[in-house]
């Protein structure tokens, strides 16, 4: 209990995180904690309570507008969900996600949607799925001074080519191509990567081989931080329950039972009360 106490009052009075204290983090086998954020109000709150990364993911194509995919989200509407996640911070360090068909296969369209990004929204950092097919994409961008995060595994914008969201790279040629793929990242400088749904001792062997900091969604406990959806871990989604997913709150069911009973209060007339009116 006291090492634990010890360890929180180290990260909790880090004022603003940076690429350099989530270096500083991985150098010193500290675990980081990264969370998506889509909004104002949730990202204030777990800003508040100390998370290290927020990302605005693409996955607000899911959560935030119920599509199927990420496919269909675009830049203008990451850019909205970025900027309402800024306001909302003072410590965690904010990624957003470059949507599908905004850097892929064109470098210079690239560098254009993460100034936009950066600009715009205020953002800290961006993130592409990918590793050696958007090279060219992501030297660009950190050629601007652009902080980028990696995305390999289970990247979902590749969703029609992989058929499934089942665990990737499970094969040989797979993980080799993957393990290079991390390593090309880092060369490139990339200062982090996460990666998605794939084999927990190739999580581990990553997070080895490379120096930057590995995340995790679904890779194991032998890397150097967990990502999830914010929206999974409060159980306000009800119907996605992969076997890496936590859920800390059944939120979909408390927030279901506060509404009917305020239906229940309206159509009685129990509510408003005499002290809650003017
Ligand atoms: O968009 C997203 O939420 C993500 C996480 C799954 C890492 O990319």
């Amino acid at each position: 209990m006291r090492a634990k106490n010890i360890l929180m009052s180290t990260y909790k009075d880090i004022k603003r995180i940076t690429t350099h204290v989530l270096q500083e983090m991985k150098d010193r086998g500290e675990k980081i904690s990264m969370l998506t954020a889509y909004d104002y109000s949730i990202a204030k709150i777990l800003d508040a309570a100390g998370i290290d990364i927020l990302l605005v993911g693409d996955s607000a194509s899911n959560v935030m507008a119920g599509h199927q995919t990420t496919l269909p989200i675009t830049l203008d509407q990451m850019i909205y969900h970025a900027q309402s996640v800024i306001r909302g911070v003072e410590r965690a360090f904010v990624v957003v996600d470059l949507p599908f068909g905004s850097y892929q296969g064109n470098s210079t369209k690239a560098l254009n949607s993460a100034i936009s990004i950066m600009k715009e929204a205020g953002a800290h950092a961006v993130k592409l799925e990918g590793g050696v097919e958007i090279e060219d994409s992501i030297r660009r961008i950190l050629s601007a001074g652009v902080p980028v995060m990696g995305h390999l595994g289970l990247t979902p914008q590749s969703i029609y080519k992989f058929g499934t969201y089942s665990v990737r790279a499970k094969e040989e040629a797979e993980a080799n191509q993957l393990i290079s793929d991390a390593k090309l990242l880092e060369s490139l400088g990339c200062f982090s990567i996460v990666l998605e749904k794939i084999p927990a001792d190739l999580g581990t062997k990553v997070a080895k081989a490379v120096n930057i900091p590995i995340i995790g969604i679904g890779a194991g406990d032998g890397v150097d931080g967990q990502v999830l959806v914010v929206h999974d871990l409060l159980g306000l989604t009800k119907d996605f329950s992969p076997r890496f997913l936590r859920r800390y709150l059944e939120l979909f069911d408390v927030i279901k039972g506060a509404v009917e009973e305020y239906i229940t209060d309206v159509k009685s007339g129990e509510f408003p009360n005499k002290k809650e009116q003017y």
